[in-house]
């Protein structure tokens, strides 16, 4: 096989596998209609055989901003699907511009009508979620803002606009350390030309959160006085936002709540408790190759398999609300590790090995 066939069934089988977005399937550039013009990208609503889509185009104005969609690329494939982050379909080339194909949402938190009419609480902590997702890959987004949360008719908020974001783990030092996004959403550390951290963006979170509070204050100004329950629900919505505005903008970056911090006190807030599930599940990464797929489901009938053998009566059971409790937890996550572990560092293993 020469080298140029080999580099070119590479690419297919990427392509193949990067999503089955086909981008004839996309209405024609003449029929988009714009929805932005912003310094880095033009963005349109189009037509993705019938249904609804975003399309972003680096701007030819800016000499950056190809590179700024590429970067906004890696970064969304790298965070993967989540309920609050923008879910990308493709990208394509046409007349040697990129595009990147996105969900369409149609509110936007910039406008006053949606800041005053959706639940502030279960928008900002869908933010926060967003930001528990993409703090966990070492991802900051230095963009955060109202312009830069969509809001869905559930007031499901959607984080978009990855252009200027850093990855502490992959990008060089030079452009962690640029001074980048909306002036009046920096951080005091910015400012000072330290690099970039997740507290970066809990400030900029804070600084939306007070915003929120201003815009929903004459809109709501007769329930605030109110003893109706919508009332009273105001008060104490805008009490939280501006206690949680109060911690996230706390000049020493190390005195700001987490992301984690902040989503477990609005979902409190909402009566809810955010959970985390102990059970021995493994990653199958979805974006692998089907053959890889069917190794990682055939390791995972394997382990069961091995599980139910090792089984000696007391497995611990998960409670009713999916969470385990401690006593099974510590006795058989544990003992099994343990057990293959001391399998593999004893002698016989040794000797096999
Ligand atoms: N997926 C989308 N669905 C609907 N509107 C969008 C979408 N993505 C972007 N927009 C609109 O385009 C604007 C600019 O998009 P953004 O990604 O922030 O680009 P820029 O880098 O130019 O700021 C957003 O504020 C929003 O109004
Ligand atoms: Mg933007």
């Amino acid at each position: 096989m020469s080298r140029g066939s080999r580099s070119r069934s590479t690419v297919e089988h990427e392509a193949a596998l990067d999503t089955s977005f086909d981008p004839l399937e996309l209405s024609a550039a003449s029929e988009w209609r714009e929805l932005s013009d912003g310094g880095y990208s033009e963005v349109y609503k189009a037509h993705l055989l019938g249904a609804v889509v975003a399309v972003k185009q680096a701007t030819s104005r800016k000499k950056t901003s190809g590179e700024a969609l590429l970067r906004e690329i890696r970064y969304l494939r790298q965070i993967g699907p989540h309920p609050n982050v923008v879910q990308p379909y493709g990208a394509f080339v046409e007349h040697g511009k990129l595009h990147l194909v996105l969900h369409f949402t149609r509110h936007c938190l910039r406008s006053d009508r949606v800041a005053r009419q959706c639940d502030p609480i279960k928008v900002i902590a869908g933010v926060a979620r967003a930001l528990v997702r993409i703090h966990s890959f070492g991802i900051v987004h230095r963009d955060l803002k109202a312009r830069n949360v969509l809001v869905e008719a559930d007031d499901t908020s959607i984080l978009i606009d990855f252009g200027l974001a850093c990855d502490l783990r992959l990008d060089d030092r030079e452009w962690i350390g640029r001074t980048v996004g909306t002036k009046k959403y920096r951080p005091p550390e910015m400012r000072d030309g330290r690099p970039a951290q997740p507290a970066l963006d809990v400030y900029s979170l804070g600084l939306m959160c007070s915003k929120l509070v201003r815009q929903r204050r004459d809109a709501h100004s007769s329930d605030e006085s109110s003893l109706s329950e919508d009332g009273r629900e105001e008060r104490r919505d805008m009490r939280l936002l501006l206690e949680l505005s109060e911690d996230c903008t706390k000049s020493v970056p190390s005195g700001r709540p987490t992301a984690w911090a902040l989503l477990s006190r609005l979902q409190r807030h909402m009566g809810e408790e955010v959970t985390r599930c102990d059970a021995p599940r493994s990653l199958v990464p979805l974006g692998r190759s089907p053959s890889a797929l069917a190794d990682a489901a055939r390791g995972e009938i394997a382990g069961r398999r091995k599980r139910r053998r090792n089984s000696d009566g007391d497995r611990s059971r998960c409670s009713r609300n999916g969470s385990r409790d401690k006593r099974g937890r510590e006795e058989s996550g544990s003992r099994e590790e343990i057990r293959e572990k001391r399998a593999r560092s004893s002698p016989e293993a040794k000797q096999r090995s």
